[in-house]
């Protein structure tokens, strides 16, 4: 018999999807550009399933049952195009290219209408939840043409995490939109970790705390409001202890964050849609900052270090765990609205609370909270900020004297948190009854002849700054 579906690219994602779908009872082709890998591939975990081994893309494409459902798992960019351009030829109209990668949704808008033009179904499906996931059950969120989704829904969502039974997959939307919230699931994890770090950074540097301590506060909350993927492994890294040293790992571990790009590409997206997702940008620049060595230093010798006025008393990790949990919750609503913008610009017609369904599990950023959002969408599907529910209403405003306590904290002890920072900057604009965009639009208008619109009448108005400053309708 042929084999129900195919994997390109078996570098460690790649192959433990393969094994994943095996393991699942699906016959799998398997394929890679140096055939060792296929080889190594069957020889170790052959045992697992059905694996079919391919050693071109033409005995791959040979070898499968139709339509043809062929995922893509090499690096993003170039490397995805070559795989697409070669495999196109070789293909029949109803066939389906499924990108797994982490690739860009333009890019993803762009193969997707290209392949439609010679009778290919071309799904860009974001995949989370690192080696492991896709191994045992990652989050998967396919875009693309929705009838794909008849023959690869099923088999997508055998082989996704679960959670109370349901699948962690979707059809998310049509072309770009899987890749889309993957983007944006991405940048959410960015400002959640960027979160987490600063959470540790005043526990330890403000409190005293050692990393070891506060692995045992990050296990504590493990079991409450910010049970998540993210603070149970952060407990582990605190706690693990460098075999050549004994020092604590993180002590170890260079301080400058790398990035691959998705977390920067959320932010260049949001800033195109005009959406402030101001904890996203923070964590994508603090991971700037920390890599930027030979200023961090020359700052560093120009001031001094900063001295940081430490004393922690009782109340310290129960106010950063409030703080923690309130910015987090900014990070989620921006995060959303940035979904919602996308959807309402490309007519994609994202379901939010389903997003938050297939994020419950498998994915880096799955959490006990994504429940609550789900049930918010659920019930609001139109819900302008994620903070207007009730429920998070309720959480923030709970949590709101121990966040500003906790930013002053920062703030005065000079221990950078632009994640709780400029979380609680965001609130407060949202919030404010007046901001003084007014007096920026008096600027612009001074300047530039900008004009300016007025609370009190409709229409467009300008100052005569440079005349007898009267003003006129413009
Ligand atoms: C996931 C992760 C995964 C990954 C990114 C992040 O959902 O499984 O988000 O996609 O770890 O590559 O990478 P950077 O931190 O290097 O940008």
């Amino acid at each position: 018999a042929s084999a129900r579906i195919a994997v390109t690219g078996l570098a460690v994602m790649g192959s433990n999807l393969a094994r994943n779908l095996a393991r699942h009872g699906y016959r799998v082709a398997v394929h890679n550009r140096s055939h060792a890998r296929t080889k190594a591939l069957i020889s170790e975990h052959g045992h697992e399933g059905d694996f079919v081994p391919a050693e071109t893309l033409e005995e791959l494409v040979g070898s499968l049952q139709t339509p043809r459902q062929i995922i893509i798992m090499v690096k993003a960019g170039g490397p995805t195009d070559a795989v697409i351009d070669e495999l196109v030829p070789l293909l029949e109209p109803g066939d389906m290219v499924i990108d797994g990668g982490n690739a860009h949704y333009a890019d993803t808008r762009r193969r997707e209408a290209a392949l439609k033009e010679v009778g290919l179904l071309f799904v860009g499906a974001g995949i989370s939840g690192g080696e492991e996931g896709a191994l045992n059950g990652p989050s998967i969120m396919p875009g693309g043409p929705k009838e794909s989704y008849e023959h690869l829904g099923p088999v997508l969502e055998d082989i996704a995490a679960k959670v109370d039974g349901v699948p962690c997959c979707v059809h998310v939307g049509p072309d770009g939109a899987g890749h889309f919230v993957k983007m944006v699931h991405n940048g959410i994890e960015y400002a959640d970790m960027q979160l987490i770090a600063e959470a540790y950074d005043l526990l330890h540097r403000v409190g005293g705390m050692t990393p070891a301590d506060v692995a045992e506060v990050f296990r504590g909350w493990n079991s409450g409001d910010l049970e998540s993927y993210l603070v149970e492994i952060t407990a582990e890294v605190l706690g693990h202890v460098d075999a050549e040293t004994g020092a604590a790992l993180v002590d170890v571990i260079a301080d400058e964050a790398e990035q691959k790009g998705t977390g920067r590409w959320t932010v260049q997206e949001a800033l195109e849609l005009g959406v402030p997702v101001t904890g996203i940008a923070e964590a994508v620049f603090a991971r700037s900052l920390s890599g930027r060595a030979g200023q961090r230093q020359a700052v560093r010798e120009a001031f001094g270090p900063a001295e940081v006025a430490g004393g922690a008393d009782e109340s310290l990790v129960e106010d950063v765990r409030q703080a923690l949990y309130a910015s987090k919750v900014v990070a989620y609503a921006q995060g959303f609205d940035q979904m919602r913008a996308a959807s309402a610009e490309y007519g994609w017609d994202l379901d939010l609370g389903a997003m938050a369904t297939i994020w419950r599990g498998g994915c880096i950023i799955r959490a006990r909270f994504l429940d609550r959002i789900r049930e918010a969408y659920d019930k609001a599907p139109e819900l302008p900020s994620l903070l207007v529910d009730d429920y998070f209403r309720d959480a923030v405003r709970s949590a709101e004297a121990a966040w500003r306590r906790v930013v002053v904290k920062a703030v005065t002890a000079g221990v950078p948190a632009p994640g709780f920072v400029s979380a609680l900057a965001y609130y407060d604009g949202l919030r404010s009854e007046r901001l003084p965009a007014s007096l920026i639009q008096g600027l612009r208008d001074f300047f530039g002849a900008h004009t300016y619109r007025r609370t009190d009448r409709e229409g467009s108005f300008h100052t005569l700054w440079s005349g007898d400053r009267s003003q006129v309708d413009a």
